[in-house]
């Protein structure tokens, strides 16, 4: 099978590793890629939101699987291009078509999905830009902290969390009136804070049936012990302690089963990625948001633990077959450590020279932001690398990446030194 992956992130290079381990991959491309991707096949230069190069591409290459990364060709509709396109539309995609991915692509909408559906989620109100006035008065009735979200895409930028109502008001004015975040800010929701600690939970799902991927904790501060402004993920582990059977069986009758009953009965077609980030509030799982797509840099943790072959799956739930499918995961731990350029994730500047990328039996350096340059593999973004760890406890685990992180240098790396820590802290209470 040729197999073609959209995106260039971390996420991209761990999907592209896993994949070339499959005896069922015959060929695999990457578009656009980045300099790990291209060490597991083959990159093509064309932008994740170019549809019409990538029909292309999948024509000229004889492409049977196309699996999506990231969250922007799937709300710009790749999957209704695809199925609009004669050539195109018996090629498996995974990645939901625009109406599903309107889950990750307007928080409003997902809001009032989960209210309908009864997935328990933080109580929230939505006001449009007209409605400014409206929402400031609203505010002054509210108790801090105060969580404000741009409905639509915002390159994770989109929510504000204030101890100050004052700073509340000046917020949803730029959102709203000012517009802030453009078009994504035309809609604002006014959500309840929730107090606890956060699960980042993963289904692939064929619209009916579904299979639950190992879960995993994000870290999205810049700084240790969670400081800072938000990122786009510094770190990542798998599994979570708290995360226990009886947690995870919450998360599944109450959470993911009504999830896809709502896609179904509200006849949204789903063949993709969900990914629930949700809040462990007392024990009970509520729900912060969908994406219609895999996390970065938990991606990278998750499917180093995943030993069923991945394209079996991927290519079944292409195919609405996932009803059969079962998916084994190991019992080993995964910590996965983002190096990031100096400065991010404000100013930062690329092109600087990587060296001591070696990849060894229990540790993996995918890359997020690298490119080749005279056979040099050089910065090229915020997030560079998402160097992960395997191991049989969480400290192993973390040993592992940690002692990868500390032989890779470039000038103005940075990683948080304590992806990890919290949730060994956690492990050890449980288990007293
Ligand atoms: P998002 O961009 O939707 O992923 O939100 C960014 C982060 O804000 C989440 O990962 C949470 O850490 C935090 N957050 C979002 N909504 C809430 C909420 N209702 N209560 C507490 N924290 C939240
Ligand atoms: N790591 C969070 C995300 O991918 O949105």
């Amino acid at each position: 099978m040729k197999i073609l992956i959209v995106g260039n992130g971390g996420r991209e290079h761990a999907f592209a590793w896993k994949i070339r381990q499959s005896q069922l991959c015959s060929q695999l491309f990457i578009a656009p890629g980045n300099a790990g991707t291209g060490l597991v096949g083959e990159n093509v230069a064309i932008a994740v939101d170019d549809f019409e190069a990538l029909g292309k591409l999948c024509l000229a290459k004889d492409i049977h699987l196309v699996v999506v990364g990231p969250e922007v060709p799937l709300v710009k509709g790749i999957r209704d291009y695809f199925e609009a396109h004669p050539g195109l539309k018996n090629i498996g995609l995974v990645g939901p078509g625009k109406l599903g991915a309107q889950l990750e692509g307007s928080k409003d909408f997902s809001k009032q999905f989960m209210i309908r559906n009864g997935v328990p989620t933080a109580k929230a109100r939505t006001f449009h830009a007209h409605e400014s006035a409206e929402a400031i008065n609203y505010l002054s009735t509210c108790t801090p902290p105060i969580v404000l979200k741009a409905d639509g895409l915002a390159a994770g930028k989109g929510v504000i969390i204030t101890e100050s109502i004052d700073e509340a008001k000046v917020s949803i004015k730029e959102m709203l009136e000012d517009k802030k975040f453009g078009a994504a800010s035309s809609k604002v929701l006014i959500e309840e804070f929730l107090d606890g600690i956060e699960l980042s939970v993963f289904v692939l799902t064929d619209g009916e049936h579904y299979v639950v991927l190992p879960e995993a904790k994000d870290y999205k501060r810049i700084g240790d012990g969670d400081t800072g402004p938000n990122t786009g993920g510094m770190g990542a582990v798998s599994p979570v302690a708290f995360a226990d059977k009886a947690f995870m069986k919450k998360v599944d009758e109450q959470v993911i089963q009504p999830t896809i009953v709502g896609l179904k009965k509200e006849a949204i077609p789903y063949k993709g990625f969900i990914f629930i980030g949700l809040m462990n509030v007392h024990g009970e799982p509520i729900v912060i948001e969908y994406n219609a797509r895999m996390g970065d840099p938990e991606t990278e943790a998750v499917l180093t633990r995943i030993e069923s072959d991945l394209v079996g799956l991927l290519a079944a739930c292409a195919k609405g077959n996932l009803e059969n499918q079962k998916i084994s995961i190991g019992n080993d731990y995964a910590v996965t450590v983002v190096m990031a350029s100096g400065g991010y994730p404000n100013d930062f500047e690329k092109g600087k020279v990587i060296s001591g990328l070696t990849d060894s039996t229990n540790a993996w350096a995918f890359h997020a932001g690298t490119k080749l340059k005279d056979n040099q593999v050089i910065t090229n973004g915020g997030r560079v690398l998402a160097v992960t760890g395997k191991g049989n406890s969480i400290s192993e685990a973390s040993e592992n990446a940690y002692s990868a992180v500390s032989k890779i240098k470039w000038e103005g790396a940075y990683y948080r030194k304590d992806i990890g820590q919290d949730l060994k802290r956690i492990e050890t209470k449980l288990k007293q």
